[in-house]
């Protein structure tokens, strides 16, 4: 690998990576501002997509055309669906999926984008053992799953939502950027991964604890991506 983009979708997900890189450099695209430089001897950009799919799919597609990334790593935090889960654990992507898309009436199950072959994107096999690897050294003190990260353009707050996502589709984790970021992977032929810690549970109290974890949840994640770029 030869460059990796380094994606978030707020300031406090990519903050300690800004920190940490050396010989930053801002281009700015589309509105986004992307930083290159390099962490632990890898060629990196750095951006901050933004919230949402739209913002993410614009920004993993200007990765890909502008700075040639052979791989896009996603960093941030999300709300816990699998019932194991709690506040601060990680989900490392086995692939991701929308949960929002729904062509319901033409037949297609929720989740299913009409006339594509896939819609549930797998995430890089390479990928997801090295960030094994990092999580067994890292985590000892909270929980690590491999599993489905679902995303849509919706911050889910409610109990039975969570219950809709984990029981039809097999989610692990919900956030707003990861299935754009892999679906546009896959476009590419780009390998990815996403990791995410959880700031909340997606239900009844998840605005109140997002504001009051969502710096501990992204700095976790980044522990696990910058120990990633020290093994690679
Ligand atoms: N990111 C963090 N928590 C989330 C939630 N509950 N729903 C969507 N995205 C999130």
């Amino acid at each position: 690998i030869k460059t990796i983009g380094l994606m978030g979708a707020m300031d406090e997900e990519i903050a300690l990576l800004l920190q940490v890189m050396e010989g930053n450099e801002e281009i700015k695209h589309a509105g986004v501002s992307f930083i290159t430089g390099t962490l632990h001897n890898s060629k990196v950009v750095v951006c901050r997509s933004g919230v949402g799919k739209v913002n993410a799919a614009a920004t993993t597609q200007i990765l890909v055309d502008r700075f040639n990334v052979d791989a896009i790593w996603f960093t941030g935090v999300a709300g816990a669906v699998h019932p194991d889960l709690n506040i601060g654990d990680i989900v490392i992507s086995s692939s991701c999926q929308q949960h929002d898309i729904d062509a319901s009436p033409l037949g297609y199950e929720k989740g299913v984008i009409p006339y594509q072959e896939v819609s549930d994107y797998p995430a890089d096999p390479r990928f997801v053992a090295l960030a094994q690897e990092a999580c067994a050294l890292k985590c000892s003190d909270h929980h690590y799953i491999v599993g489905k990260v679902l995303s849509g353009d919706q911050f889910v707050a409610d109990y039975h939502y969570v219950a809709l996502l984990r029981e039809t589709m097999n989610g692990a984790c919900v956030e707003m950027e990861g299935a754009a970021v892999a679906q546009v992977c896959y476009m590419n032929q780009i390998p990815y991964v996403v990791l995410r810690s959880m700031s909340d549970k997606a239900d009844g109290t998840a605005d109140v604890n997002f504001a009051e974890f969502t710096v501990m949840a992204s700095n976790r994640s980044y522990q696990i991506i910058n120990e990633m770029l020290e093994r690679l």
